[in-house]
């Protein structure tokens, strides 16, 4: 399998202090890898690199996708090419709807639309986006949006944190459908990276690669089942 993601050495700065302190990761076609680590580790900014927030930046390394140098490339192009994150907070989008964005940004806006009702969003599409939503219905939404663009390669930001059981189930799920396989249904690899606190989200998709963030370098890689067990036993240790 050729490699989706590859991240080298990379050094990140985000309101002018350092944060990533030269990370390496790599994901392949089709695979999906899982992301630990303690709060303010760098996960989030890690992620933001990826997709290429304004918030941060690279001071060194760099960051291939489909073996593209795409380091300096602006967001918008990246979404282009097929990269999509659903963050960890998202902010409130007053004056928006949910519908019109979707109608705006989707690959095919009528599916896009009729898939909200299995994301049980179908009454938020009139909806200012995010505001007043519960945490389970910021997450569905975001999901629903991030779907709807045919990503291949989805950065989900701890997409189960604040969120209830019942959406929990139904986000997995659908991650599940989406990364079933490593292919959608044109045929083409999905990979993705997630972060996760708790592992719950690991209930639902099969992760090959298991990577622990601390202090803005990834400090352990392994199976992820088994990194997992080691932090519910031991925590993230000093
Ligand atoms: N835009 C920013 N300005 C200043 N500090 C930031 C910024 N973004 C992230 N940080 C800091 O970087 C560190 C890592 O944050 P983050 O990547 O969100 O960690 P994690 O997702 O692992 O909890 C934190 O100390 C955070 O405050
Ligand atoms: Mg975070």
């Amino acid at each position: 399998m050729t490699d989706m993601l590859k991240i080298v050495d990379l050094h990140v700065e985000a309101g002018g202090r350092p944060i990533l302190k030269g990370v390496d990761l790599t994901v392949k076609e089709g695979e999906t890898s899982i992301l630990f680590g303690p709060n303010g580790s760098g996960k989030s900014t890690l992620l933001a690199s990826i997709m290429g927030y304004s918030t941060i930046n690279v001071t060194g390394g760099k960051i291939l996708y489909k073996g593209k140098n795409i380091t300096d490339m602006p967001v918008d192009e990246r979404a282009k090419m097929g990269i999509g994150m659903m963050m960890q907070r998202p902010p409130n989008i007053y004056g928006v709807k949910l519908g019109d964005l979707l109608r705006a940004t989707a690959d095919d806006a009528e599916t896009a639309i009729a898939e909200a009702d299995r994301f049980r969003m179908e009454r938020f599409m009139d909806r200012e986006i995010n505001v007043g939503f519960s945490g389970g219905e910021i997450k569905r939404s975001e999901l629903l949006q991030l779907t709807a663009q045919r990503p291949e390669l989805l950065l989900l930001d701890e997409p189960e944190s604040g969120v209830d059981l019942e959406s929990i189930d139904l986000i997995g799920r659908k991650v599940h459908d989406i990364l079933e396989e490593g292919r959608d249904t044109n045929g083409r690899h999905v990979s993705s990276l997630v972060i996760t606190h708790t592992g719950q989200i690991m209930d639902y998709i099969g992760a090959k690669n298991g990577y622990v963030m601390k202090d803005g370098v990834v400090d352990r890689v392994g199976d992820p089942m088994d990194l997992l067990k080691e932090i519910r036993l031991y925590g993230y240790g000093e």
